[in-house]
């Protein structure tokens, strides 16, 4: 199987997982539909991808960790519902939808956020059982801690005060590495401690996501100047229209590509230790780097 063909395969097996996952819940209500019309609505989901192939790559149970791959997606999505939200980054269109809260409402919205990071917790400890019991502590332990306000929630509470204030630049690297950052580097993690990797590979794995994570984000502010709506699904120019300090706003469009190339080729030597079996993760940084949505 080629690279391309396994990303394919991925994808695919993380998308009908989620798709079981929430086929048999109660289908009328009107939570349950807002949380598959997020949660379903396509996305690249590079989270799921990295858990499953840092997995791989570290020797795990690659099917065993297929619903920890999830639980990473709805938490994920719950984070892009609320970002959404006219509180937040107040945007109308989403994985070439319109948003969440256009949709169901805001109080739906919030809930169907909720519900849905709440359902990754759930998932974890209810689909464990491939793993040894401090595994699955761990995973979740990892998760927990780079979702809350020592990660993500806390990024966007920089993200947040920030508008309409010039941050700095290493403002912002911390902000993105607590907003974007820190679940990409969990994804990593999760997949590394689910496969029994020790200390040095998991310093191996963060440190890869750690620089794939801030080129992604570099990547993310560019689409929002230079991308095309129909193919990012989601609106551009929303950081101008927040007054955003963003990577471009301070370094500018070209410099900020040549940041995603030099952050790329860092991430990908962060495996060398792992040698031929880092092939795949390092062709996907690579697959980012010029990324359209
Ligand atoms: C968007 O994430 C939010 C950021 C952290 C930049 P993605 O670009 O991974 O969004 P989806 O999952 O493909 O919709
Ligand atoms: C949000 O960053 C990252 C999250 C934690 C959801 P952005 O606000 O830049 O994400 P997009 O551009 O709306 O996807
Ligand atoms: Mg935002
Ligand atoms: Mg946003
Ligand atoms: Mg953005």
């Amino acid at each position: 199987m080629n690279y391309h063909e396994q990303l394919r395969q991925d994808t695919q097996q993380a998308e009908a997982w989620l798709r079981e996952c929430f086929s048999d819940r109660d289908p009328h209500a009107d939570l349950y539909d807002a949380m598959r019309y997020s949660l379903l609505a396509g996305g690249k989901r590079l989270r799921p991808v990295l858990l499953l192939e840092t997995c791989r790559m570290c020797g795990g149970d690659v099917e065993g960790a297929l619903p920890f791959a999830c639980a990473v997606e709805m938490l994920h999505t719950y984070s892009l519902i609320h970002d959404d939200l006219p509180a937040m980054d107040n945007d109308d269109l989403r994985r070439g939808r319109p948003t969440n809260h256009k949709v169901y409402g805001e109080a739906t919205a919030i809930l169907a956020g909720d519900a849905l990071l709440t359902a990754a917790f759930e998932t974890m400890l209810e689909h464990g059982g491939p793993f040894p019991p401090e595994r699955v502590v761990a995973a979740a332990a990892c998760l927990g801690k780079a979702a809350g306000a020592r990660g993500m929630v806390g990024g966007q509470a920089l993200d947040m005060a920030g508008e309409g204030h010039a941050l700095s630049l290493s403002d912002v690297e911390e902000l993105q590495r607590l907003k974007t950052g820190a679940l990409i580097a969990a994804a990593v993690e999760m997949g590394c401690i689910l496969a029994g990797g020790g200390e040095e590979e998991r310093a191996a794995v963060r440190r890869y996501a750690q620089k794939l994570g801030l080129a992604f984000q570099i990547r993310d502010d560019m689409l929002d100047v230079e991308g095309d709506e129909q193919t990012l699904g989601k609106p551009i120019g929303s950081d101008a229209e927040n007054e955003k300090t963003t990577f471009v706003t301070l370094k500018g469009l070209e410099r900020c590509q040549g940041l995603v190339e030099e952050l790329t080729a860092e991430a990908q030597q962060a495996l060398a230790p792992f040698g031929e079996a880092s092939g795949f993760l390092c062709w996907l940084a690579g697959e980012l780097v010029a990324r359209k949505n």
